[in-house]
């Protein structure tokens, strides 16, 4: 490790599920080999202040506030992270860039559309960095995915696929929680909740939508309240939306699926393109498997097994698998490093235009749902 690597002081508002891995990321970080710049986890913050306990065993932790603006008063917090229910992200992303820090915000940026355009805008006007947590494009299969379609490999496009699917659902007797509440995770329902997974290398792609038929499914309409009683289970659980993007004037299909009801799946990110010329599958079903066809007289799928091909360079052996831990590290040091203006040529997190990009093909998929129709979005 160099002694030159930039130390970057951050708070975790919202010590959930996603608080608590980004504390572990760090904890780990002297497995990275070149990322220039270090992240300390100086504080956290959460309403639940038994919440913060498990924070109590991580040694750089200085200051646990239950309240926000507690945190984001000190003076030697650089960075927030923030990891909260959606109806939540507007008021506290904006204090977070109106605090003068920057921010790292979690999908979907916003409950919807028009708060995803007032967090850019200000984040904007106030000259903070500003990115969105989205993993997946950091995993050895996409990013051979990405390379190969940003170097035009695949010829004319023939049609695309990106999923992501998981089963937790399909279990009627699981409690509710905020994710299953359109209040708060937002009318998009499942779209809000797995759709930057789905819609980031396709839009970094440049492979932006301009028409949307949405298949929207609410399957179970209340759920266990957690209490002896039932509450109302309101938001999308499955979406699918056919839509077409147009490249060199040629209509491309895409499809672009987020389940929570997908039976025996557990997290499945898949992405998937055909060319005239080359195609690729890729699948977090089989993590190590890239798959690849070249035109010729006959075409055949070769599989590749992948190793540990991350952007920056690791401990890790080669030959290993990674992980969601690994690739929430990977992430994390691509949002510092191009904060710090050394990201190189390597993969960019989700930008606010991105994730204003996003909330408006769901949008258009629940107009596209209200009318039964395809909608048109601009390309
Ligand atoms: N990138 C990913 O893979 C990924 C995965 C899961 C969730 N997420 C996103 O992370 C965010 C949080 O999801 P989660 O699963 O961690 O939720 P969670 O319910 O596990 O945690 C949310 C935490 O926020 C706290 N909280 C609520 N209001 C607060 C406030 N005003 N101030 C401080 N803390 C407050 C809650 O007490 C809770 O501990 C969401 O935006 C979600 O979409 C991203």
């Amino acid at each position: 490790m160099s002694a030159e690597r930039q130390l970057v002081r951050v708070g975790v508002i919202g010590a959930g599920l996603m608080g608590r891995e980004v504390a572990s990321a760090f904890g780990r970080w002297f497995a990275l080999l070149d990322c220039p710049v270090t992240p300390e986890l100086r504080a956290v913050c959460d309403v639940n202040a038994a919440a913060l306990d498990w924070f109590r065993q991580v040694p750089t932790v200085r200051h646990f506030d239950t309240d926000h603006r507690a945190l984001l008063a000190r003076a030697d917090i650089d960075v927030v992270y923030v990891a909260v229910p959606h109806d939540l992200h507007e008021a506290l992303y904006l204090d977070v860039v109106r605090s003068g820090k920057d921010l790292f915000a979690e999908k979907p940026f916003g409950i919807d559309l028009a708060a995803a355009v007032r967090i850019r805008d200000e984040a904007r006007r106030l000259g903070r960095f500003v990115r969105v947590s989205s993993e997946f494009p950091f995993l050895p299969g996409a990013r051979r995915a990405f390379k190969m379609a940003s170097a035009a490999q695949l010829g004319r496009l023939l049609e695309v696929r990106s999923a992501f699917l998981h089963s937790s659902d399909l279990d009627p007797s699981k409690p509710i929680n905020w994710k299953r509440r359109s209040a708060q995770c937002g009318e998009a329902g499942v779209m809000n909740d797995l759709g930057l997974h789905v819609a980031h290398l396709p839009l970094r792609l440049g492979w932006r939508p301009t028409l949307v038929h949405a298949h929207l499914q609410k399957v179970y309409t209340t759920r266990p309240d957690g209490k002896g009683g039932t509450a109302p289970c309101d938001t999308w659980d499955n979406a699918v939306l056919h839509t077409t993007v147009t490249l060199g004037g040629e209509p491309v299909p895409m499809t672009l699926e987020m389940k929570r009801m997908a039976p025996t799946e557990t997290n499945t990110w898949i992405f998937e393109a055909l060319g005239t010329e080359a195609g690729f599958r890729y699948s977090t079903k089989e993590p190590k498997t890239f798959w690849t066809y070249r035109r010729g007289k006959e075409q055949t799928w070769e599989k590749t097994d992948l190793g540990f091909d991350t952007a920056f360079r690791t401990i890790t052996g080669s030959i290993f698998e990674p992980g969601f831990p690994d690739i929430l590290m990977q992430m994390w040091a691509a949002f510092l490093a191009e904060r710090q203006g050394v990201l190189g040529e390597r993969f960019g997190c989700a930008t606010p235009d991105e994730a204003v990009a996003h909330h408006e093909l769901w949008a258009a998929a629940l107009e596209s749902h209200r009318l039964q129709s395809v909608v048109a979005l601009r390309g």
